[in-house]
């Protein structure tokens, strides 16, 4: 392992301690994503229950005229969190002269498959796939042709996955990335009844529980954890007051679990937290886009207002 790979993996494993040490243990949702994980979100994207992915791409297509002239020529798109990048597809088939392409993700197979199949799909495209964690700074590619603006793209709802002062951070760092005349088109997941949500994360044919399970996989495999799977169980609830769904694994017994050389005690009842997962509602949204330094120029929605695609511009 090269001496830098070392180094982020003595960080993470830094962090994770750290997180599990906490009165309320918990895991960062980055640590979803290995490649597995990233095959498990591409499975709950399928589901009847998970409404967000459906509706979003069906506001893309209902929108794309005026998206893509909101994005204009020569862009550089920069995503955010791309994973298979699959919304991005009904852009990039519509923005024929684009500057440059750069999805961004911390799942490095994945991100270097779906970059290899959008190379192949659009041949003309300069594709640059950054692998990074977006929540520190990182460097970013120079593409072979000096775009007009860059246009950050974040999909998905992953900003409902970080709480307020972090998504604000984040949402700043990304006004800071567009630059001068950047933007930034993000896919918002907004507040409604709360027994849509809580499907969403509790579908029927049990692929959340399994995504949520291999965090632990994950650490067992690359993070030098033991941690014993079926002794935990996935839990998904809407706290409605706070509008997030909170995704946590719950320990079915009296057990300890090591984390590289750091012991732990669980009780049984007692839950890690791995994911918050915020909705919100458009009001709520701008606000927090303002506070980043962004107007919300335009907002699409649904007709049943599940989800919306917005666009955000340096004032
Ligand atoms: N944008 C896609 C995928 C969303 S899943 C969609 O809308 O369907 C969230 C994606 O963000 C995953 O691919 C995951 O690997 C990536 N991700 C999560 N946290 C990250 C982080 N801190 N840094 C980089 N990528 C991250
Ligand atoms: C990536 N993110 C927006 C997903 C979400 O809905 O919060 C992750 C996810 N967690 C459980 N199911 C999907």
């Amino acid at each position: 392992m090269a001496v830098s790979n070392l180094a982020i993996v003595n960080a993470e494993i830094s962090e994770i301690v750290s997180g599990l040490s906490e009165d309320r243990k918990q895991i960062s949702p980055k640590y979803f994503y290995d490649e597995r994980g990233s095959q498990l979100f591409d499975e709950i994207t399928q589901l009847p229950e998970y409404y967000l992915t459906n509706t979003e791409l069906g506001i893309m297509r209902d929108n794309i005229g005026e998206i893509v002239a909101m994005v204009g020529k020569q862009a550089s798109l920069i995503e955010f969190g791309s994973g298979s990048s699959l919304k991005t597809r009904i852009l990039l088939e519509r923005l024929s002269e684009l500057a440059a392409y750069v999805p961004v993700d911390i799942s490095r197979k994945h991100l270097q498959t779906s970059a290899e199949q959008i190379r192949e799909q659009f041949p003309d495209i300069d594709v640059l796939p950054v692998v990074a964690d977006f929540t520190q700074a990182f460097a970013l590619p120079e593409p072979r042709v000096m775009p007009v603006r860059n246009i950050v793209y974040f999909p998905g709802s992953t900003i409902g996955n970080f709480e307020q002062d972090m998504a604000t951070d984040l949402l700043h760092v990304m006004y800071q990335e567009a630059g001068e005349g950047g933007a930034l088109l993000i896919g918002v997941d907004l507040q409604k009844d709360p027994d849509i949500i809580e499907s969403a994360y509790n579908d029927s044919a049990g692929v959340t529980a399994e995504f949520n399970l291999n965090v632990l996989q994950h650490l067992n495999r690359d993070y030098g954890a033991n941690f014993n799977v079926d002794e935990f169980s996935h839990s998904a609830n809407y706290d409605q007051a706070k509008g997030r769904v909170v995704l946590e694994l719950v320990s079915q017994a009296n057990q300890t679990f090591e984390v590289a050389d750091a012991a732990f005690d669980i009780a049984a009842g007692e839950a890690i937290l791995t994911e918050y997962s915020h909705k919100y509602t458009l009001d709520g949204f701008a606000a927090m886009a303002n506070e980043a330094g962004f107007s919300v120029e335009k907002v699409w929605t649904d007709a049943k207002q599940l989800f919306s695609v917005q666009f955000l511009t340096r004032p």
